[in-house]
C-alpha cells in the first residue's frame, strides 16, 4: 500500500560529514515498507526544487511508528533538505517499489554489497533477517565509501552482529580499495551457496553484478536512477531489462515501479 502524507519530522540528525538522519513519523508507511523500498520526498510546499527525490527506507521503528532515511548532502535538493527541523512535516509519497527477495534456502550465505548511500536499504535488508530469526553469522556486510567518514550504518550493523567487512578508497577505515577488492575473494570460490544484494553507485553496481555473474552467483542490484514521478507515470526512470518475448530482446522497465530491484543478469547495462 502506498501513501502520500506530510510526515511529522521526529528527528534531523547529522550523522556523519555531509550525511544526516531524517527520521518521520508515518505508522503506516512504516509498518508496510520493505528492504530495497524507497519513498518519494519533498521538503518544500513551494516545490522548489520542482521534483521529489528518491530516499531508501532505512530503518522503522514499528512500536514508534516511524521511519527514517539517510542523505548525503551533495546538491540542491539535499543541501536544501538539511533546513529542516523536528517539528516541521516532511511531504512523502511511498512505500514504493519492490523490494529485496530474501533467499529461503536455509543454508544461503548472505552478502550485502554497501557502497556510501547504497548502504540504507541493506541496512534494513540485514535488520530485517535478523528479526525474522536469521542467524547474523549468516549475514556478511561490505560496506565501503571513500573515506570513514562517508560510512554509514557502521554503528548499527555491528550492533546486528553481522559479519561486517570496512572498506574505503583512502584506506582510513578498513581495508584499503573498492568494495569489489573484498567481493572477489568472497566469490570466486564460494564455500556455500551464496546470493549477493547490492546497492550504490551505477559503476559500482555494474562490477559487481559483473563480477557475480562470472562467478555464478546470483545477485540482485537496486539500480539508481532518476525519477522525476516516482510512481510509474512519467518513464523518466526505465531501464533496459533482457526480455526474450520481445523483437529487440529487451524491455523498457521503470525501475520505480517494476524496480528498483532487479536481476544482475537481467540488467543490459547502458
Ligand atoms: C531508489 C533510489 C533510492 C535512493 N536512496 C538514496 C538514499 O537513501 N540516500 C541518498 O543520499 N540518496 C539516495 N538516492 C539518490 C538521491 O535520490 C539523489 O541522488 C539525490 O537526492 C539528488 O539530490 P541532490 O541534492 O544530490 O542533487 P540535485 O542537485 O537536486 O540534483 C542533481 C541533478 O540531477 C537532476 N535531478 C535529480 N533528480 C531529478 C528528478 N527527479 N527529475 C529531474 N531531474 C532530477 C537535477 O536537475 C540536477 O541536475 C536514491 C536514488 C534512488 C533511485
Ligand atoms: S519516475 Fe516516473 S515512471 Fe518512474
Amino acid at each position: 500500500m502506498r501513501y502520500q502524507l506530510d510526515a511529522p519530522i521526529i528527528s534531523h540528525e547529522q550523522i556523519a560529514d555531509c550525511e544526516y538522519e531524517i527520521t518521520v513519523e508515518a505508522p503506516e508507511a512504516a509498518r508496510d515498507a520493505r528492504p530495497g523500498q524507497f519513498v518519494q520526498v519533498l521538503y518544500d510546499q513551494s516545490y522548489n526544487p520542482f521534483t521529489r527525490r528518491p530516499f531508501s527506507v532505512y530503518r522503522v521503528d514499528l512500536a514508534r511508528g516511524t521511519f527514517s532515511i539517510v542523505y548525503l548532502a551533495r546538491g540542491v535538493f539535499t543541501l536544501g533538505m538539511r533546513r529542516k527541523r523536528a517539528g516541521e512535516v516532511l511531504s512523502i509519497i511511498g512505500p514504493l517499489g519492490n523490494s529485496y527477495l530474501q533467499d529461503a534456502r536455509p543454508d544461503c550465505q548472505h552478502l550485502l554489497v554497501a557502497g556510501g548511500v547504497g548502504a540504507p536499504p541493506l541496512y534494513f535488508l540485514a535488520s530485517e533477517m535478523v528479526r525474522n530469526g536469521m542467524d547474523p553469522r549468516r549475514i556478511t556486510v561490505i560496506n565501503g565509501a571513500r573515506s570513514e567518514n562517508l560510512l554509514v550504518a557502521v554503528r548499527e550493523l555491528n550492533a546486528l552482529g553481522v559479519d561486517l567487512r570496512l572498506v574505503t578508497n583512502d584506506g582510513s577505515a578498513g581495508a584499503t580499495g573498492l568494495v569489489t577488492d573484498l567481493l572477489a575473494s568472497e566469490i570466486q570460490i564460494p564455500q556455500t551457496y551464496t546470493v549477493v544484494y547490492t546497492c550504490g553507485p551505477t559503476p559500482m553496481l555494474r562490477a559487481v553484478s559483473d563480477m557475480c555473474m562470472s562467478a555464478g552467483v546470483p545477485c540482485q542490484v537496486s539500480v539508481e536512477t532518476m525519477m522525476p514521478c516516482g510512481i510509474g507515470v512519467c518513464m523518466g526512470c526505465v531501464v533496459k531489462i533482457r526480455d526474450a518475448g520481445e523483437p529487440d530482446g529487451f524491455a523498457m522497465l521503470r525501475s520505480c515501479y517494476d524496480g528498483p530491484v532487479f536481476s544482475a543478469e537481467d540488467i543490459l547495462w547502458e
